[in-house]
């Protein structure tokens, strides 16, 4: 972890990809500078943005009035709301929009959003004429944080999520810490969980300052004029570009990020990817079951776990199954859907888990009966 900011400059991070090699840049009000950044990135290129419907409600116009500034022809593809977007139905909606449009290979496609729309939006720019660049403008914590960043885009599948797709990197990605301001309490929240996953898998120092300033980052410095929002922001950026720019395929160290996923995601598919357990919320949980799971083979002592559930829950994230409105299915149905997402290889499961706060590591020889058995007790407490 860097120190942490003092001014309110755009905080730039790279993402060293060689010839696909990218910036991200952080800031409050940078929606403000989309027109000349992209004048900047490509000269004379058109745009086609791909939104949701809230999300331009919000946030379109000031978009469009950038782009409008700086002299650049633009159109936009409104998509409903939410990961029922990331069907083949929308995706080639969203990929007639952009030909109708006439989005050369020269232009590019800006994705305004969360997570939903930079796995879409990015889906159909690496599709439409083989591959067309493009912009993310991540509008959650969430997607400012892990998804806006890696290239990995998709919709789902019948199958399951994220089953098709393709890995293409951005060319830019602008976060603007004001578009946070509009999100709800619990879907920042929930965002904030990927936030402490990047301290917890490899950045102690981070994770004891998140204990210390998190509030701060909720905040978002417009009273106290701090810039813990854009530190914080900054900081999993350098981690996952770091990451990225080692591992883009996710041979090996890319599947760090994945902590707190593996119980999470099992959860979240339980509780029906509904509102009832938001994604975030499932990592956080996800994370401290990683972490007591580790507690629970010896790799860590059993206070590190209760610190990483002590920050969640003061954060007011869900750290116990019980915290899942609605219940989790059984132990045979969660088991079911760990190996479906993970698939067991000669009788063993791939898990994230640590020794010690900022120390994952990937386990490929978890077996299953162990996860059961510490499954089995956590459906009980
Ligand atoms: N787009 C998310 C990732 O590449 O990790």
């Amino acid at each position: 972890m860097t120190a942490p900011l003092r001014s309110g400059e755009p905080i730039v991070v790279q993402v060293a990809l060689a010839e696909r090699a990218y910036d991200i840049v952080i800031g409050r009000g940078l929606i403000g500078s989309l027109g000349t950044r992209i004048k900047a990135l490509r000269p004379g290129a058109k745009v086609a943005i791909v939104t949701d419907e809230n999300v331009a409600q919000k946030h379109l116009a000031t978009a469009e009035a950038a782009l409008d500034a700086a002299g650049i022809e633009h159109s936009a593809i409104v998509v409903p709301p939410g990961e029922g977007s990331k069907n083949f139905a929308t995706f080639e909606k969203v990929c007639e929009a952009i030909v109708a449009a006439r989005i050369e290979r020269s232009d590019l496609i800006v994705a305004l959003g969360g997570g939903v729309i930079g796995d879409l939006a990015g889906f159909a720019a690496a599709s439409v004429r083989r591959g067309l660049d493009f912009v993310q403008v991540p509008t959650t914590l969430l997607s400012q944080v892990d998804s806006s960043v890696g290239g990995k885009t998709g919709i789902n599948s019948r199958h399951g999520k994220n089953l098709v797709g393709a890995f293409h990197q951005p060319a830019l990605v602008i976060a603007d810490t004001a578009l946070l301001d509009t999100l709800s309490p619990r879907e920042f929240r929930a965002g904030y969980a990927e936030v402490m996953k990047f301290g917890l898998l490899g950045d102690a120092a981070f994770f004891a300052w998140l204990e210390a300033n998190w509030q701060d980052i909720f905040a978002g410095g417009q009273s106290s004029g701090s810039f813990a929002r854009e530190h914080a922001i900054a900081v999993c950026c350098r981690g996952k570009a770091g990451i990225v720019s080692r591992d883009e395929r996710e041979i090996g160290e890319r599947a760090l990020l994945n902590l707190g996923h593996t119980f999470g995601h099992a959860l979240e598919a339980g509780a029906g990817f509904s509102q009832r357990l938001l994604h975030g919320e499932a990592v956080a949980l996800g994370c401290v079951l990683a972490f007591e799971f580790s507690a629970r083979k010896g790799l860590i002592a059993a206070a590190d776990a209760t610190r990483a559930r002590a920050h969640l829950e003061a954060v007011g994230l869900p750290t116990q199954v019980k915290d899942v409105s609605g219940g989790v299915p059984d132990v045979d149905a969660l088991m079911n859907l760990i190996a479906q997402d993970k698939k067991v290889k000669r009788g063993k499961l791939t898990f994230i888990l640590v020794h010690g706060i900022g120390k994952a590591f990937i386990a490929n020889d978890v077996d299953p009966a162990e996860v059961r058995a510490f499954l089995t007790d956590k459906l009980k407490a």
